[in-house]
């Protein structure tokens, strides 16, 4: 279960680009044009493909009921600036091991900006800092090359590979498992921001005048 701060709809986390809010009624059309991209559902287990009607506004209530239980992160990730366009999606869930596991996906249109590593950045540390979880996973198939880019920036490594159900595919699917494990995310955290292990800074003395040194 993920604590109360995330079970409101007023949680969200802001990264340099990108507001991960909550998705709202509005965000549906956004959404639907997002998902129902083959290039995105064929990646995911879970978004089918075509894209039926109804199913983004199926997706944000379902969303919104997963947050406010706790079961679920599942946020929308919009630009902060501009239109404030809805350009992607993260989630984090409890896997049927019990383990988190992250998912999101992207607009096309947006790919290659550093845009889901922003976001799956932001979604780890608030993970991490909010709970007490010993890691996090993520499944990627062994073909999406653009994803395992995002969770190896994010330190995330490969712990094996297998095969897994992909609902929405019909089938099975070779997929790379991927964790990410608290104390290497503890320790990315220290190399990515030294100055919170910098040594408080000595008080400099004050240099004592003359009137001779002065020139009175
Ligand atoms: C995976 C996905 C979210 C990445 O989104 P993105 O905003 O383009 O990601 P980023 O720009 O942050 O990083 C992508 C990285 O992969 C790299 N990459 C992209 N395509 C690649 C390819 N074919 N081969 C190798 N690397 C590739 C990019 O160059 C980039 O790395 P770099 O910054 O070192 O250059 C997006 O492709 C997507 O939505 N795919 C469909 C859904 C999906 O796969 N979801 C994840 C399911 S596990």
């Amino acid at each position: 279960m993920f604590p109360d701060i995330t079970r409101d709809d007023v949680f969200r986390l802001e990264t340099r680009r990108l507001w991960l809010r909550w998705p709202r009624a509005k965000d549906a059309a956004a959404l639907t044009a997002i998902a129902s991209r083959r290039e995105v559902a064929e990646m995911t287990s879970r978004i089918p493909h075509p894209y039926p009607a109804g199913a983004a506004e199926a997706f944000i209530l379902q969303a919104r009921e997963a947050n406010t239980s706790g079961e679920e992160i599942a946020l929308v990730a919009m630009l902060a600036t501009g239109k404030r366009e809805v350009i992607g999606t993260v989630s984090a869930r409890h896997n049927d091991e019990g383990r988190i596991e992250i998912g999101y996906a992207f607009a096309p249109e947006h790919w290659g900006r550093g845009y889901a590593t922003e976001a799956v950045h932001a979604l780890v540390d608030a993970i991490f800092m909010l709970t007490d979880e010993p890691a996090i996973e993520a499944k990627v198939r062994v073909v999406n090359a653009a994803s395992q880019g995002v969770l190896r920036k994010c330190g995330f490594a490969t712990v094996g590979t297998g095969l897994e159900s992909f609902p929405a595919r019909g089938g099975l699917y070779p997929v790379d498992f991927f964790r990410l494990e608290r104390k290497v995310w503890k320790s990315l955290k220290l190399w990515a921001e030294p100055e919170l292990v910098l040594p408080p800074r000595r008080p400099v003395a004050a240099p004592e005048w003359s009137a001779e040194a002065l020139g009175a």
